[in-house]
């Protein structure tokens, strides 16, 4: 269609690594200049297109959120060839009509990560020379996300279109205080995972949206239960078949339309070159 060949990278997170969403699929274990990639690259394809399947945490859950390497994860699915990231992510409620089981949009975060490197350009490979001072308005490529959100409403699938995401560092998670605060903040949901991901994407020119899985309302509701990882596991294995629904749904859609402009405005919005050197 467009002069970029489409490969769709997915991120799973908690609870989406089920490899069997991919034919032909092939393990490809890969290196970066940032050191290794959460686990194998699984290359395969969905309704005849090219996907990369990452688990973000490792195929048996053993990486912690501050322990992932945001930066090997983002660069080996940019130099397989990606050029588009779809992410999920488990995450908590911070407003009553979010409720555990919704699927949500992110459209922008609130940085509380204490221990993670955001940028590619960290003085260390001679060839991503300076520093990359990008925009992070918007954070998420609007039209990727606006695919996510029409695939959502064809299968009629409930989704908050809009969300404001905290990303706290983990992997406790937060304090009545904290989530309480996260509300005064105006913020919809909380995870562990967003930030550093989406701004590192965003140097490396990807088309990146990320979809919410909602697990839990976190701690700050007066009733009902308080956050505990075996409710976010629990809930995540429940409801992930309807995201596999949607990722499933979405990829012949992204497939389908020329990207070229969009592509070519994301290299454009980074000051330095890392197109040159990927
Ligand atoms: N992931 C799922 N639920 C979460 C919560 N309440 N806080 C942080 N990360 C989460």
């Amino acid at each position: 269609m467009g002069k970029y060949h489409i490969k769709i990278g997915i991120i799973g997170g908690t609870g989406l690594d089920d490899p069997n969403i991919l034919e032909n699929r092939k393990e490809t274990p890969v290196t970066t200049p940032f050191g290794s990639p959460s686990d194998v690259l699984l290359e395969g394809k969905i309704d005849g297109i090219d996907c990369v399947l990452l688990a973000r945490h490792g195929r048996k859950h053993t990486i912690s959120p501050s322990n992932v390497n945001y930066r090997a994860n983002i660069w080996a699915l940019k130099e397989a060839g990606c050029t588009h990231v779809l992410a999920s992510t488990a995450c908590g409620s911070l407003q009553e009509e979010i409720k555990p089981g919704d699927l949500v949009l992110i459209r922008s975060f609130i940085d509380r990560t204490t221990a993670r490197i955001q940028t590619f350009y960290d003085g260390t490979q001679n060839a991503l020379p300076g520093v990359c001072h990008i925009p992070v308005e918007p954070a998420y490529c609007p039209s990727t996300t606006e695919v996510v959100a029409e695939s959502a409403k064809s299968l009629k699938l409930k989704i908050h279109p809009v969300v404001t995401c905290v990303t706290i560092e983990g992997p406790r998670f937060s304090s009545l205080a904290e989530s309480k605060l996260y509300r005064l903040w105006g913020a919809d949901i909380v995870n562990m995972t967003s930030v550093p991901e989406v701004v590192l994407a965003k140097e490396a020119g990807l088309c990146y949206a990320a979809i919410g899985l909602v697990t839990d309302y976190d701690c700050w509701r007066d009733t009902g239960n308080k956050v505990c990882v075996d409710e976010v596991m629990r809930n995540f294995k429940s409801n992930v078949q309807r995201l596999i629904a949607l990722l499933k749904y979405i990829i012949p859609v992204i497939a389908n339309e020329d990207w070229d402009k969009v592509i070519d405005s994301a290299k454009v919005s980074r000051m330095d070159p890392l197109a040159n050197t990927l």
